[in-house]
């Protein structure tokens, strides 16, 4: 007879993992499938996020960081750094123990919580009475069988048509994050948030970077005064950023990537490299789940159709992360997973998409959380701003990072913050007040009585929630 679980997870990503744990914590007899590998071939659980995402992309961005501060930043504090030089190998090692520690941390993960972990593909084999048998194909094959199951199988790279990755020169995120050696010239199709932070990266390490984007603004998604000023000191960092570009002919030769486009004029160009990345977005993932078996509906994205609560067309088949809809997002799909065990155990599971914060890990970073200021004035709603730049606080001043502000929105009537959105230094770590106070349903005169450290960058939020009523200290 096959080994019968509760709940079997199928993806080992935060969605994934995270659901496990919480299922596992709830009591159930908990399987999750995984089928990453490391480069000896072991398990490597953590999905997108953990090996090709969320976790290397911020080691390098954190290592060009400390080299751009001792190139650009150390002798105003009258330090001299002499023969400063990146060792491009040594920063990717790092970049792998770093992934490593996470691997192993969700493997020890799944050990404390008493979860089957089983390396190897997981796809639907048929419905059976009271739950679905799921084929694991590993180094062995087996069936298991599991009263409800959890869909976390992520996503992708989008590649453009025609143009396949081939991650020496044609770079999806996984190429990306493992580049051997400074290219002299970078290009990126895509201006989103891996074009950015990748973008990044490279730029202070030295290439000569170039982001063709097709829309013909910048940050579209990003509150338009915040996508300013990211866009101004960008621009300043060097990053060339050519918006309404459409791409065309992409060759990939022996000596680099030759991309045709017509720019915003409509003129053609062309723009050779020696490496390219596409960052154009993101597919779900469903290859290889055989959804076919037992009729599990996908929409014409190829994303799992699911209900508010994550609720497949199939009895006891949830799904979770990238895989569905919503953005992709690691904690919007560990927030998904939680709620689907919750829900799985009677409770009233909770995610409130509206309190999702947005972070890009850029410097400046940009954060925010609820509504733009061009969605407010599209959707009609009356409201008051208020903001406040880092150049009049005094941490950001000693820290010698004052680019950016933070922004506030909120209800003209009630005064209910509506969104806040920030460019600047920690802007990821400062949106978690922003966010608690929008679960809280605080008004923006709730932050501006709420005493903040100083000298602290979070007096900036404090001083923004004060502007929206036009009562500033400090500026
Ligand atoms: P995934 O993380 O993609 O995990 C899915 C897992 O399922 C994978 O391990 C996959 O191998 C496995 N799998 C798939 N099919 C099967 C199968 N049939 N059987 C067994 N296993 C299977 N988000 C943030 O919030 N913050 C960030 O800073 C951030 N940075 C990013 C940087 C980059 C370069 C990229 C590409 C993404 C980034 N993201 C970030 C997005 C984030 O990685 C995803 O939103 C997140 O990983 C989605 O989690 P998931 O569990 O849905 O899927
Ligand atoms: P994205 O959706 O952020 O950006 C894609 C960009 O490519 C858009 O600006 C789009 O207009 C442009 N584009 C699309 N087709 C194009 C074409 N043919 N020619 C030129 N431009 C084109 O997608 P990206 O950067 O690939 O990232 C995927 C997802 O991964 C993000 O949406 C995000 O959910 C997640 N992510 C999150 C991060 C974070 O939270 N810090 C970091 C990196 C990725």
């Amino acid at each position: 007879m096959s080994k019968q679980f509760d709940v079997i997870v199928i993806g080992g990503g935060p969605g994934g993992y995270i659901a496990a744990i919480r299922a596992a914590q709830l009591g159930f007899n908990t399987a999750c499938i995984d089928e990453w590998k490391n480069e000896k071939g072991g398990p490597a659980p953590g999905g997108t996020c953990t090996n090709v995402g969320c976790i290397p992309s911020k080691a390098l961005l954190q290592s060009s960081e400390h080299f751009n501060h001792a190139n650009h930043h150390f002798a105003e504090h009258g330090i001299t750094a002499t023969g400063v030089s990146m060792d491009v190998a040594k920063m990717l090692a790092r970049k792998n123990t770093v992934v490593k520690q996470n691997n192993d941390g969700i493997l020890y993960l799944f050990k404390k919580n008493k979860i089957s972990f089983f390396h190897g593909r997981g796809s639907f084999a048929k419905a059976v009475d009271g739950g679905y048998e799921i084929k694991v194909a590993g180094a062995a094959e087996e069936v298991i069988t599991g009263k409800h199951i959890i869909v976390a199988t992520g996503s992708n790279a989008r590649a453009l048509p025609g143009t396949p990755f081939d991650e020496v020169n044609v770079l999806s995120n996984d190429g990306a994050l493992n580049i051997g050696a400074v290219p002299k010239k970078l290009g990126l199709i895509g201006s989103g948030v891996i074009g950015l932070e990748m973008g990044s990266v490279w730029k202070r390490l030295g290439a000569d970077v170039t982001i063709l984007e097709g829309l013909p603004v910048f940050l579209g998604a990003v509150d338009e005064q915040v996508a300013k000023e990211a866009h101004k000191a960008f621009t300043k960092q060097g990053l060339k950023i050519e918006l309404g570009v459409k791409v065309g002919e992409i060759k990939n030769g022996k000596k680099g990537v030759s991309v045709a486009y017509t720019n915003a004029k409509g003129e053609a160009q062309t723009l050779d490299v020696d490496k390219l990345i596409i960052s154009i977005g993101r597919v779900p993932n469903t290859i290889g789940l055989n959804t076919e078996a037992v009729g599990l509906a996908l929409d014409e994205r190829g994303a799992i159709v699911v209900d508010g609560d994550c609720k497949t067309n199939l009895p006891g088949v949830w799904a979770v992360g990238d895989v569905v809809r919503g953005p992709m997002l690691a904690h919007k799909a560990e927030e998904e997973g939680v709620a689907v065990a919750e829900r799985i155990a009677g409770q009233h599971g909770h995610v409130n998409f509206n309190t999702v914060p947005w972070v890009i890990y850029t410097s400046p970073e940009i954060a925010w959380v609820g509504r733009t200021e061009q969605q407010l004035k599209a959707d009609g709603v009356a409201y008051k701003a208020g903001s406040f730049p880092f150049l009049a606080n005094g941490r950001a001043r000693a820290l010698g990072d004052t680019t950016g502000f933070v922004k506030f929105l909120a209800d003209a009537k009630t005064d209910e913050i509506l969104g806040v959105h920030i460019v600047g230094p920690q802007a990821s770590e400062l949106i978690s007040e922003a966010v608690v106070a929008m679960e809280f349903k605080a008004s923006a005169e709730d932050i501006a009585r709420i005493c903040h450290a100083h000298p602290s960058l979070s007096e900036a939020t404090k001083e923004a929630a004060l502007a929206v009523d036009k009562r500033t200290l400090n500026f």
